[in-house]
């Protein structure tokens, strides 16, 4: 941080940088094979004063407000005593924006953590003033935090406002923001929930652009070109930050969200039905028709006798079933029944009488009539068949444009009986030798 108090933080700038130590610990840290070697942290332990004030703050409001730091993961509803969105904050060193954000949201919880304790004191300090209640403060490292409190998709925000940028090259390994805690923490997030930085130091605040761009988890919400977002209304300007903007110094945001969870789709799978199928099919085939012809023949018909139909024209299929070379198949996704053909065997002419595919209402559209349909053209054609052919009702807009899209010529229309009722069916036919 280029202005909280002054960088005290980095080594780097400290009056006590104590260069013998700092070389050693560098060395300890970044040595994975070392036995003392520990991860780099993000922040130094610096001595400060507690004020009078903050003392007070600690006795009074401590019990209340500090959540201690435990290995086991916490109920965030138990914590702040309610349910509510919860945004995660590291690092609110004297707690100036963290406070001025909780007054601007009552309405959702935030946990903060801070490891400078005059700062910790700071923020109980406004706690009491504003009287807030929607902060709880865990006085620790937010990365332990984070790896044993918190559960994952658990946090509606992360902020993250002026990380130390730790600003020589050899220190740029104990920045917070690099690639595998940025993962931990998207991962933290639920779908939706967003992670906002900001920075005053141009080079973090590029690394972090790069490091999220690169989380596969998150997508950034900025649509400048450069992908900084313009500062959010809740993110005060702090006094600090103010005064390196009239220093002419600049600031960026960068806020990232965390993609909707999305789920593979199952694979689309026909299978050969079997006469354990019959009654399924004569449920997706009388469903099918209840819709499709709805308007068109009486619902008498169609909300009574046609299922009584179906069933027993699917059990005198029984045997057919039983011995189907694949000219019944099911369309199923994830072992949810989707939609059926059938279709004859070519008579002397090279025609395959294509008798039904139907779709269960909520299928249709799904791709599953079109996989049956090329399935039944190629079983037909193994067998010879030059060409398909069906029957649609005149009246049925909604499949003629299905297979008129799909190729299939109008050859004939006949006068025919459906549900007692006089009907006029169209004859398509689909060329297979084409
Ligand atoms: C540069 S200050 C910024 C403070 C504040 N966000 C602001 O904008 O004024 C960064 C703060 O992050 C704290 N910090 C750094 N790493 C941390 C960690 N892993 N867990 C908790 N606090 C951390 C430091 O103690 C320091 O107070």
């Amino acid at each position: 941080m280029t202005h909280l108090p002054d960088t005290p933080n980095d080594p780097a700038d400290s009056p006590r940088d104590d260069a013998a130590a700092e070389a050693s610990i560098d060395k300890l840290s970044s040595d994975p094979t070392h036995p003392l070697h520990r991860r780099l942290k993000s922040f130094v332990r610096r001595a400060g004063r507690t004020t009078d004030g903050q003392a007070r703050a600690f006795a009074e409001l401590g019990p209340v407000f500090l959540l201690p730091y435990t290995e086991q993961t916490i109920d965030l509803t138990t914590v702040f005593g309610r349910t509510a969105p919860t945004v995660l904050e590291i690092g609110f060193g004297m707690g100036e924006a963290t406070a001025s954000i909780a007054a601007l949201m009552p309405d959702t919880n935030f946990l903060c953590c801070e490891v400078h304790e005059p700062g910790v004191g700071a923020l109980l300090k406004r706690i009491g003033e504003q009287q807030l209640t929607n902060i709880r403060i865990c006085a620790h490292d937010a990365v332990e935090v984070l790896d044993h409190m918190l559960q994952p998709d658990s946090l509606d925000g992360v902020h993250v406002f002026f990380p130390d940028p730790w600003h020589k090259k050899r220190h740029n390994k104990r920045r917070l923001l690099q690639s595998p805690f940025v993962a931990k923490l998207a991962s933290h997030l639920r779908p939706g929930g967003y992670l906002h930085c900001a920075t005053d130091w141009q080079p973090y605040a590029e690394q972090i652009l790069e490091v999220l761009a690169h989380e596969p988890l998150l997508r950034n919400t900025a649509t400048d070109a450069e992908g900084y977002a313009p500062k959010p209304a809740y993110r005060p300007l702090t006094k600090f930050e103010n005064r390196g903007i009239k220093l002419g110094h600049g600031v960026w945001d960068v806020v990232f969200e965390r993609k909707a969870a999305t789920k593979q789709r199952p694979p689309l799978v026909l299978r050969k039905a079997t006469a354990a199928d019959a009654a399924l099919i004569a449920d997706i085939h009388t469903r099918s028709r209840a819709t499709t012809y709805r308007g068109m023949l009486s619902d008498a018909y169609l909300d009574s006798e046609m299922a009584a139909e179906s069933r027993a024209l699917w059990q005198s299929r029984a045997e057919e079933l039983a011995t189907n070379a694949g000219n019944v198949l099911i369309a199923e996704r994830g072992g949810q029944p989707m939609a059926f053909v059938r279709v004859l065997a070519p008579d002397a002419t090279g025609g395959a009488y294509l008798d039904n595919l139907h779709a269960m209402p909520d299928q249709k559209g799904s791709g599953a009539g079109t996989a049956l349909l090329v399935a039944a053209g190629q079983w037909a054609k193994a067998r010879g068949a030059t060409y398909l052919h069906l029957r649609v009702l005149d009246a049925n807009v909604a499949s003629i444009g299905f297979y008129e899209s799909r190729g299939w010529q109008l050859t004939d229309r006949i006068e025919d009986i459906m549900g007692g009722q006089e009907v006029t069916a169209r004859i398509y036919a689909l060329r297979l030798d084409a």
